[in-house]
């Protein structure tokens, strides 16, 4: 296979790999769904006490260094920003969602931290002139799928860091939710809804010879069983239409397998760092 043939084939995949994972839930019973889901997430971090954070930058102290200036892409409400600003001199927020710049905002008082920068823009909205050699790190956590140009988006982190780069994504879906797929769409689960943007970043920084340190990390997530039972309606959605009859079907069958019971999902996520040539 010529390098453009290789080049062609792992683009396709990708491209069609994002077309799954940015399809919009079809969840038709309630309008305020996609909120409630957002809420959702922002309250299990906090009642996690940004584990998932916590656990990044653990992976990440052998890099970490008290004077380091970081950029951070897609922030969301703070998932790894809040752990991360607590072990570093200085975080530059890029957010784009007006809602999720706001909850950072207010995760950011409420532990008193002072050394974070919001920058309430699309990242691509920065020139790379601006952002040339900035940083001592520059990381973007569960916001691969977001990326449709995957080199550019590895080139312009690598333009804005003078050292490090670090790309973290979730790895795996629990039991849970592979259960309840089958359970409601009738279909074997063969990996509809699994995580899987980590792999094209090893493959592209090895192309262009970057030697790719990668860790696994486990987490838990804790969902009460409303919030479980959206965040399985959410996944689903994004293959088959939700209705009521088919969140029924989730709720009987959470309710089935937890009794009243929170549900506590184990979770993985890959951390990949290198440094920038
Ligand atoms: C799945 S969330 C991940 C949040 C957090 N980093 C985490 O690890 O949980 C992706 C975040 O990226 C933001 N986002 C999406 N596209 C963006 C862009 N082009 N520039 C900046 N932020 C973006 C979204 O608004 C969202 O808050």
């Amino acid at each position: 296979m010529t390098n453009n043939e290789s080049n062609l084939h792992w683009k396709n995949s990708w491209n069609a790999m994002r077309k799954e994972r940015m399809r919009p839930s079809k969840v038709t019973f309630d309008s305020e769904f996609n909120e409630r889901v957002m809420h959702d997430q922002f309250q299990v971090l906090k009642s996690s006490n940004y584990e998932y954070g916590r656990k990044a930058v653990k992976v990440l102290k052998v890099i970490l260094k008290e004077n380091h200036e970081t950029l951070e892409i897609g922030p969301g409400p703070g998932t790894l920003t809040i752990p991360l600003a607590k072990n570093v001199k200085k975080v530059i927020a890029v957010e784009c969602s007006e809602l999720a710049a706001s909850y950072l905002a207010k995760n950011m008082k409420e532990h008193q931290l002072t050394n974070i920068e919001v920058v309430n823009k699309r990242w691509e909205e920065l020139s790379d002139s601006e952002l040339k050699d900035r940083f001592d790190l520059v990381v973007c956590s569960h916001f691969l799928w977001q990326v449709k140009d995957l080199e550019e988006h590895l080139r312009r982190m690598e333009n804005a860091s003078r050292k490090h780069c670090v790309v973290i994504q979730p790895a795996g879906r629990d039991s849970l939710v592979r259960e309840a797929w089958t359970e409601v769409t009738r279909q074997d689960y063969r990996g509809q809804l699994e995580p899987d943007a980590d792999f094209f970043v090893y493959l592209v920084l090895r192309k262009w010879g970057r030697l790719v340190n990668v860790k696994t990390m486990e987490y838990s997530i804790e969902r009460n069983l409303d919030q479980e039972a959206r965040h399985i309606a959410f996944l689903v959605g994004k293959h088959i239409e939700v209705n009521a009859n088919r969140m029924k079907a989730i709720e009987n069958y959470i309710h089935e397998k937890k009794g009243t019971e929170q549900h506590k999902e184990q979770c993985c996520a890959v951390v990949m760092w290198w440094t920038k040539e």
